[in-house]
């Protein structure tokens, strides 16, 4: 009898310690959002909330200055050293971590790549989920509407119109850092500031070392709305884009040289199994509460 209730013990024991083992080593995420957006705003906040309580595990809203303006006129080179900085500060996931990128009109996925492959000294990342982001530029303005303030989107049309490209715009206007004319690349490998060097874009100026992080990945996931009006083109979210110097048709992403030549590692995550294309119905950033279960949920549970 009572050698029954040591075993039982000892049972219960393991149980407590492999559920404690399993809390402590979870790997923790942190959730970039998009322009004119704040960790603070109840959708955000919402959002961090609603992926910790179906994941289980620890997570946090990254904020960048403060938020709605840093994230509109800050340039992104700047967002993403910013972002470097504080994810080294954050001793939680000094053991590595995953990342949930938002895109409201893209940017946190770009601060999200930009933390993935420029943070010299930064923790791990393991798993990078982008809900769509506008991986190989946008190449229009989008039209204002529900999903994009009026304030971003007119803006951008006077700058685009004025010059995008110009050292000014550039230094004060945080989606010119991805704005993509295909009918202008020489201006966009020149004077572009973040995506160009992001993508490994720029032929004498290829960093292996941003490759080696980005192939480091375990899982990419690129969430694609089926009804995305925001992104131009909308394959973009699956780093698919226009032909230089053309703007139809849009080439899938295995198309693109970026791809072929295999400039940050996408093509050999993808043979490796690694990169998942997924296709949600819904306009930008509308993902339903199963398809966050399936495509989202699974990645934040990893161990390490
Ligand atoms: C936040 O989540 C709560 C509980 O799930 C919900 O009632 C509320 O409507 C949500 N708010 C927003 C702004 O999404
Ligand atoms: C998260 O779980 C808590 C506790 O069960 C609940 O009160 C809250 O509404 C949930 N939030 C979301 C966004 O699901
Ligand atoms: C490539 O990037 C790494 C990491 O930021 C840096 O240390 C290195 O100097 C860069 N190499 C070149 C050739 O610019
Ligand atoms: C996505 O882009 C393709 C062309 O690249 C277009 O045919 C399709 O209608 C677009 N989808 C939406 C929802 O705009
Ligand atoms: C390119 O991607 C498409 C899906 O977008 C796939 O059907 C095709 O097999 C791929 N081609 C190569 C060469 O991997
Ligand atoms: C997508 O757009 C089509 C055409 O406008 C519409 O019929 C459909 O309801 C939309 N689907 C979602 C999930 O928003």
């Amino acid at each position: 009898m009572e050698e029954k209730g040591l075993i039982k013990q000892f049972w219960v024991a393991v149980v407590a310690v492999a559920l404690l083992i399993h809390v402590s080593v979870s790997v923790p995420f942190v959730v970039l959002h998009g322009i004119t957006a704040a960790c603070s705003d109840p959708t955000n906040a919402n959002f961090t909330q609603l992926l910790m309580n179906l994941s289980g595990s620890q997570g946090s809203c990254l904020e960048i200055g403060d938020g709605f303006f840093a994230s509109m006129l800050m340039p992104l080179t700047q967002q993403a050293e910013i972002a470097c900085e504080k994810v080294k500060q954050m001793k939680e996931l000094s053991q590595g971590y995953n990342i949930v990128g938002r895109s409201q009109m893209e940017q946190g996925n770009l601060v999200a790549r930009g933390l993935i492959e420029f943070c010299d000294g930064g923790p791990p990342v393991y798993n990078y989920i982008s809900l769509g982001g506008p991986h190989a530029g946008i190449s229009s303005v989008p039209t204002c509407g529900a999903q994009m303030p009026g304030l971003v989107c007119d803006a951008f049309d006077a700058l685009v119109k004025a010059d995008v490209y110009s050292e000014f715009v550039q230094d004060h206007f945080a989606p010119s850092g991805y704005f993509k004319n295909p009918m202008d690349m020489k201006r966009y490998l020149e004077n572009s500031k973040y995506l160009p060097k992001l993508s490994n874009e720029i032929p004498n100026q290829r960093n292996s070392t941003y490759k080696d992080r980005f192939t480091s990945l375990h899982n990419l996931v690129l969430v694609k709305f089926q009804n995305e009006t925001i992104i131009i083109p909308n394959d973009s979210t699956w780093f698919g884009f226009y032909p230089d110097g053309q703007v139809e048709p849009v080439l899938p992403a295995n198309k693109t040289a970026l791809y072929t030549e295999d400039w940050i590692g996408l093509k050999t995550l993808d043979a490796a199994g690694k990169v998942k294309f997924v296709s949600v119905p819904g306009g930008h950033l509308e993902m339903a509460d199963h398809d966050v279960l399936k495509y989202i949920v699974p990645y934040l549970q990893n161990q390490s």
